[in-house]
């Protein structure tokens, strides 16, 4: 074969300024939205209380955004235009601590070279109002109140190929619509309304510090009535007095409850100090809060708003700020993780009209696993439930338990498998009245998998394996915290094996089996070199000796190279403990007394996230007297 011809040689030349603003505008502008996005960025930034947004053919044709703030100067508005011109920070220090939403400066220079711009402003205390037609260059005098309007024209008419990437208006539009929602979840206190072809389709009234109110206006009544809040912040000293200065965190916002999780990721909203972002950290951690409540494939929704010090955040890593850098990403992870579970936590049948099965009807269709169309459907059903197959772990590291848990007497865990029926539980059937229990009193058990039960509301029906499981694992989990102390490192009893398990492995797998010989070993598992390309697996946990100690091997292995090590600890204990309760929790077709019965709804309304089993299932589901009547046509 011939070596191809060298190219020809060519002068190195600095490219013309349009040209560089062009090429700058491909990474700020992909389409109608980018803009919008950035129009408005500058208007909240200019203390904007009112944002207008105009469209025509979903913003292609046009974007206009009016604005009530404080207006540019009539002598700045030719600079505004220009490239690298700001007024948001003079210095490297500003940048590092910068609390605008823009900070570039190449925004509207960047617009302004791919489209037809104008910008019309008056500028707090001046009297005339003043239009700059961003082609020309031509300034001249106009009618206006004070504030800013930008008008964006035929976007990418000097740039045809970038033009054909654009999807239909309808597309378009709803690109633009999203990016004013994103601002508008974070500034309650602005109003925003946004036109299309001359329509209202959008319209936000301001609604001060208001969050739910704005959250319900954007997001839908159903986002509030299916989420709890969440406000969490990192203690102001450390235990040994230090302070924490600078290192302060805040996380609130509202996460939905894992009934109200969709098949899309479409709502999930992320700030960070008021800014949207898409971050793997936060989107991870907020994920991970749900781990234990939420089927795998499930995407939970929440609008969640993280406040930290402006220098522990890099904003300038892309030109769209849509990503950041944490100088923490740890700490950040910690503190979502944290907030939200805390969030989830509470069961939220201990909220006497509880409103996750407000309508039954559309709440059972939302569930994942076994989808139960609608009630009656549901109570026909006499479902075959075999632990093995619907309870099988959905986790890569599945651990399979055949005996008791490390470091518990077997004795110990048959009585935390008893259903509750302690006095204690016997002093409380006996007075209270009915309506103080929000899961209620237990009726009867049907065919052996449901507990119905009547509270204040109507009628209560309650899986009780899944009911059960839940509580048995979170009784597990506590127990293993006391039992061992908060302070120690967790550590899973390990069986040597007669015959070490080799494998030939990659070298991420041997580095990271070098890396971390001490959580191994707290998860019973001890992994070393054999060869430079092989490992031995010489000891697996005790109450997995019997499996395949190569792909447990490889899976904790894998799970290691992605996650933080304390995370993967985490899960693994939490794994092996979810087995063992399912194992332990009451089987079907297992006759219970009304007693019974009563101890686990009560057990239940005590239990930390026991509105869900360990998989993400619900464990009971109300309905109402308007429910029933609705059923049977009542009141018609
Ligand atoms: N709606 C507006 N109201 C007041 N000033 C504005 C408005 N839009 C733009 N500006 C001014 O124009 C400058 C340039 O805007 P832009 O190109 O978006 O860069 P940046 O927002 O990064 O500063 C801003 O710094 C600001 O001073
Ligand atoms: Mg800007």
């Amino acid at each position: 074969m011939n070596a191809p011809a060298p190219p020809p040689r060519r002068p190195i030349r600095e490219l013309p300024d349009a040209l560089i603003s062009q090429i700058a505008a491909g990474e700020v502008v992909e389409r109608p939205a980018s803009v919008v996005r950035e129009l408005v960025d500058n208007a909240l930034d200019a203390g904007a209380q009112n944002i207008t947004l105009r469209l025509q053919a979903g913003g292609v044709r046009l974007i206009s955004v009016e604005d009530d703030g404080m207006g540019i100067l009539p002598g700045e508005l030719p600079i505004a235009f220009k490239r690298h011109a700001t007024s948001k920070i003079s210095d490297l220090n500003d940048l590092e601590s910068v609390s605008t939403m823009g900070f570039r400066g190449e925004a509207l220079a960047a617009i302004n070279s791919i489209a037809d711009c104008a910008i019309l402003s008056r500028a707090t205390g001046q009297s005339e109002a003043f239009l700059l037609d961003g082609r020309t260059g031509e300034l001249r005098q106009v009618a206006r109140a004070q504030g800013t309007t930008v008008e964006v024209k035929e976007l990418f008419y000097s740039t045809p190929a970038r033009r054909k990437f654009l999807k239909t208006d309808a597309t378009e539009l709803a690109h633009c619509i999203e990016a004013v929602r994103r601002h508008a979840l974070a500034r309650p206190d602005v109003a925003f309304a946004i036109w299309h072809e001359g329509k209202v389709v959008e319209q936000w009234r301001a609604c001060g510090g208001d969050l739910d109110r704005r959250l319900a206006d954007v997001l839908g009544a159903d986002f509030l009535a299916r989420s709890v809040a969440v406000e969490w912040h990192s203690a102001d000293q450390r235990a040994d007095g230090s302070s924490q200065e600078g290192r302060r965190m805040r996380v609130w916002g509202r996460v939905g409850i894992p009934d109200a999780a969709r098949a899309r990721a479409d709502q999930q909203f992320c700030y960070v100090n008021g800014r949207f972002v898409r971050d793997k950290v936060l989107t991870h951690a907020a994920r991970s809060a749900f781990e234990d409540v939420l089927h795998g494939q499930r995407q939970p929704i929440y609008a969640l708003y993280l406040e930290m010090d402006p220098t522990r955040v890099d904003v300038n890593v892309h030109p769209t700020k849509i990503e950041v850098r944490f100088r923490d990403s740890r700490e950040v992870h910690q503190a979502v993780r944290h907030a939200t579970e805390d969030a989830l936590a509470a069961p939220r049948a201990q909220a006497a009209g509880a409103v996750v099965a407000s309508n039954p009807l559309a709440a059972a269709s939302e569930v994942p696993v076994q989808p139960a169309p609608n009630w009656t459907q549901a109570l026909q059903n006499t479902p075959q439930r075999t632990p093995g197959n619907l309870y099988a772990s959905q986790s890569p590291i599945a651990f399979h338990v055949q005996e008791s848990l490390p470091g518990q007497r077997v004795s110990d865990l048959a009585a935390l498998w008893q259903p509750a029926d302690s006095p204690r539980i016997e002093t409380q059937t006996a007075t209270p009245p009915q309506s103080d229990w929000p899961l209620g009193r237990a009726l009867a058990q049907l065919q052996g998998i449901y507990i119905l039960a009547e509270n204040a509301q109507g009628l209560v029906v309650v899986d009780m394996h899944a009911a059960h499981e839940r509580i048995v694992y979170e009784r597990l989990k506590n127990q293993w915290t006391d039992a061992e102390g908060k302070a120690q490192t967790h550590r899973i009893a390990s069986q040597p094996l007669l015959i070490p398990a080799t494998f030939a492995c990659s070298d991420a797998e041997a580095a990271t089996a070098e890396a971390h010989v001490d959580t191994l070993r707290a998860l019973g598992l001890e992994i070393s070199a054999f060869s430079p390309r092989t490992l031995a697996v010489r000891a697996v946990p005790t109450t997995l000796a019997q499996g395949d100690a190569v792909a447990l091997a490889r899976s904790v292995l894998s799970e290691l190279e992605q996650h933080d090590a304390s995370t993967v600890v985490q899960r693994a204990h939490n794994e092996l403990l979810a087995t063992m309760a399912c194992h332990g929790a009451v089987r079907a077709n297992r006759r219970l007394t009304l007693d019974e019965m009563n101890a686990l709804l009560r057990d239940m309304e005590r239990t930390e996230r026991s509105d869900q089993c360990n998989h993400g299932r619900p464990t009971w589901r109300s309905v109402t007297i308007a429910d029933l009547d609705k059923l049977f046509l009542r009141g018609r």
